[in-house]
């Protein structure tokens, strides 16, 4: 595939698989042949952080292709929406707005510039600014949340997910390192805020450092579950990783370190 650069050194320990269930589907059938942003070329651009073309249409792969039925018709909320990379692929999954919260202005730009190049621009917004402000300030009504590449960014899970819960959403998308244990913990790590990809500064942090933390997938269900959510799925990424061994960058999706996963209400649940 042209978009390998290196492999990714396989698993060493046989426990390395990713965190969901064995993949059910046959043999070859979650191959990609056209990876999405091959028609978006911009985001391989526009972003320092792991904007790698297999990364980015595998990752694309287990969001909208997993959860294609969400789309269509929804106002989303990308929460730290980055170069705009989510949104647009919402709005070409079929949603009707698209409301993106990045904390840094120049992504924001980037975000606003991506989107109009490829003539989204009027069904998309992006805020600039720290997510738990936006939220609790402007409590945005939404249908589906997009919380890509961010929890594990935070220690604010319950605040995170009580602003989810308030703005109506039904469906919450996560996609987010895991620490890898059966017990409801979270691993405490620093983070530097220098980084693009990294956490900004907040209300709690001192200096030029935030502290984060890393659920194992009990705790974000323990988590999601004192907000009125529940796991309803994890993608296939052993089926993904199975049918596109060329695929590179994703190391932490093939030993359980990273995964995504949809949240559901109750009543969603029992449609
Ligand atoms: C690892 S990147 C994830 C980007 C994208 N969502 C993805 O999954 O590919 C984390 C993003 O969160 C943003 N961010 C960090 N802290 C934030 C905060 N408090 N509010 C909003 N965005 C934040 C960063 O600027 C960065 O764009």
């Amino acid at each position: 595939m042209p978009w390998t650069r290196s492999r990714d050194r396989a698993a060493a320990d046989p426990r390395d698989r990713p965190a969901g269930p064995p993949s059910g589907a046959p043999a070859g059938s979650r191959r990609v042949e056209r990876g999405f942003f091959e028609d978006y070329p911009r985001f391989f651009e526009t972003s320092e952080t792991s904007s790698f073309p297999w990364r980015l249409h595998l990752r694309h792969e287990a969001i909208f292709t997993e959860y294609a039925d969400l789309f269509p018709g929804a106002r989303v909320l990308d929460i730290a929406s980055h170069d705009g990379r989510w949104s647009l692929a919402a709005l070409q999954a079929g949603a009707a707005s698209v409301v993106g919260v990045e904390a840094r202005p120049e992504l924001v730009a980037n975000a606003t510039a991506n989107l109009a190049a490829y003539d989204l621009a009027e069904r998309a917004e992006f805020v600039a600014g720290d997510v738990f402000e936006v939220l609790e300030r402007d409590r945005p009504a939404v249908d589906v949340v997009l919380c890509l590449g961010f929890l594990y960014h935070t220690l604010r899970h319950t605040e995170l997910l009580t602003r989810i819960r308030q703005t109506g959403a039904r469906h919450v998308v996560i996609d987010t390192e895991l620490h890898r244990s059966p017990e409801a913990v979270v691993r405490l790590a620093d983070e530097h805020v220098e980084r693009e990809g990294n956490a900004v500064a907040d209300a709690f942090s001192y200096g030029d450092t935030v502290l984060t933390g890393r659920p194992t997938l009990a705790a974000l269900e323990l988590i999601a579950r004192t907000q009125g959510y529940a796991v309803e799925r994890l993608s296939d990424w052993d089926g993904l990783l199975r049918d596109n061994p060329d695929a590179d960058q994703v190391r932490d999706y093939r030993i359980g370190r990273r995964a995504t996963l949809l949240l559901s209400t109750s009543e969603s649940r029992s449609r």
